[in-house]
């Protein structure tokens, strides 16, 4: 039967993804980031199995040629996990520590035709949504998460900031080239 992922960003749509997803997932990181900045896919496939509650995807439907819904295709993800410091650190990328303060955000990723049509932002305000009632629904006795992080380089901070998230300045961690500039966002004021 033939079948097509629609394009139309209209059509965009946000859920968790499924361990199949995580695959490909972690084949668009490899695409879309150099050598050396793009993470493996075990380390996909840890976030998946320990913090799935931070792996969002984002879906188009795949139609049939006779118009019938036949699944979903992954267009682009954000994936993290989290962290007992205040702070990134590249610790963080390999270990999720459960119920503690940071969530530390390692990719973020939209296959190139989606790009540049507001799908990123609402991918990331639907990732905020989705922490928030993680947060609002967890057991008072467990830490809730007070923060945001992530690492990214010079020309995305615009995109970050525009979404509520604040420059703390360059950060300590070396990975792959270029400068880091490690960007917060609280989940209490925002
Ligand atoms: C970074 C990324 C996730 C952003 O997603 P995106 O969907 O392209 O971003 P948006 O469209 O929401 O916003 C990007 C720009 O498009 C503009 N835009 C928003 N809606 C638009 C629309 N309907 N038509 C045209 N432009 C639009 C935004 O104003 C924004 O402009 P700015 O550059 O002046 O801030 C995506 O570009 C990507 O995956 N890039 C490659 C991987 C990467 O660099 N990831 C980040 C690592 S830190």
């Amino acid at each position: 039967m033939t079948v097509e992922a629609m394009s139309n960003v209209d059509k965009v749509f946000f859920d968790y993804v499924t361990a199949e997803e995580v695959e490909d997932a972690a084949k668009h990181e490899q695409q879309v980031f150099p050598a050396g900045e793009a993470d493996t896919p075990e380390q996909f496939r840890y976030r998946f199995a320990h913090a799935r509650h931070l792996f969002l995807g984002a879906f188009v439907p795949i139609i049939s040629r006779s118009g019938h819904p036949r699944g979903r295709k992954l267009i682009g993800h954000v994936c993290g996990t989290q962290s007992a410091l205040d702070d990134y650190t590249k610790e963080s990328m390999s270990i999720h520590t459960p119920y503690s303060p940071s969530i530390c955000v390692h990719s973020v990723c939209l296959v190139e035709s989606f790009r540049s049509k507001g799908i990123g932002s609402r991918m990331m305000r639907e990732y905020f949504s989705r922490v928030q009632w993680y947060r609002f629904t967890q057991d008072m006795s467990r830490r809730k998460p007070k923060r945001i992080l992530l690492l990214c380089h010079d020309e995305k901070k615009r995109f970050y900031e525009k979404l509520g998230f604040v420059c703390k300045g360059k950060s300590g961690v070396v990975y792959g080239a270029g400068v880091w500039y490690e960007m917060h966002f609280d989940l209490d004021q925002n």
